[in-house]
């Protein structure tokens, strides 16, 4: 019911010209996919990216974007300007944002606002460290992600956003997590939902992240609460990425 959604999050990989060529060798590797396929690029790499996938069935997206519209905030990019440059989707709140340049559940709620006024689908990334996971507190912290990231949101815009459960110690370690602990954790991801937007939760689609890749995606994506994959490392090659596409497509009936 949930059509599944694979990103590619290239972090800060490939110049414009990289980029453009990893698409070309993507498109007709994915083009018969029958789930969503996104990259998410640098913003330099963005208007080589767009001209690239052109006329494809694999949409744009950016990893990040500032909540006010704009002004004097040196080095920040308005969803305004990605708009004009054909962005449809935006990474909000990825781990790495938060660990190294002090994102907060308030500034992710707000970027969450600013993305659905801009008519994007904001990918929102939450997920727990290995140590809070082994003193148990991996639900009330994703729950409390979740909660803040959604504030404030109608049902209607919450229907927008696809969440990305990544739990940190998964992510770039080569340490997946096990099947059932991702669809254990989206799960519980979407009680909240269905807490705050009564049965719209289950239109919500959430992605597994965390070192997914082309040999453990078809088990993740048999999960019944697992609706896609944020892509890191594997998305860097085309081959491996469109296996990863494969398999989300396979559960598509
Ligand atoms: P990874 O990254 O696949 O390289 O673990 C996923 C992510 O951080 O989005």
């Amino acid at each position: 019911m949930r059509r599944p959604i694979i990103a590619g999050n290239w972090k800060m990989n490939m110049t414009p010209s990289q980029g453009a060529a990893l698409i070309e060798e993507l498109k007709p590797l994915v083009k018969d996919a029958k789930c969503d396929v996104v990259v998410c690029v640098p913003y330099v790499d963005i208007t080589a990216a767009a001209k690239a996938l052109a006329g494809s069935n694999i949409g744009l997206g950016a990893q990040n974007l500032h909540f006010e519209a704009k002004g004097a905030y040196t080095g920040e990019v308005s969803a305004e300007m990605l708009k004009e440059l054909g962005v449809e989707y935006v990474i909000i709140g990825h781990s790495e944002r938060r660990a190294y340049f002090a994102e907060t559940d308030e500034t992710v709620n707000k970027k969450v606002k600013a993305a659905l006024a801009a008519g994007f689908t904001p990918i929102v990334c939450i997920g727990e460290s290995l140590e809070q996971r082994e003193s148990g507190q991996m639900e009330q912290v994703v729950s409390t992600q979740a909660k803040s990231a959604f504030d404030g949101l109608s049902a209607a815009d919450a229907e927008k956003v696809v969440v990305a459960y990544e739990p940190i110690w998964a992510i770039g370690t080569g340490k997946t997590a096990s099947d059932e602990q991702a669809n254990e954790a989206i799960g519980i991801i979407r009680q909240v939902l269905r807490n705050l937007f009564g049965e719209t939760a289950d239109a919500i689609r959430i992605q597994y992240g965390g070192s997914m890749n082309a040999a453990n995606a078809a088990g993740l994506m048999a999960q019944p609460q697992i609706d896609g994959g944020l892509i890191g490392g594997a998305a860097l090659k085309a081959k491996d990425f469109s296996v990863i596409v494969a398999a989300a497509s396979a559960t598509v009936k």
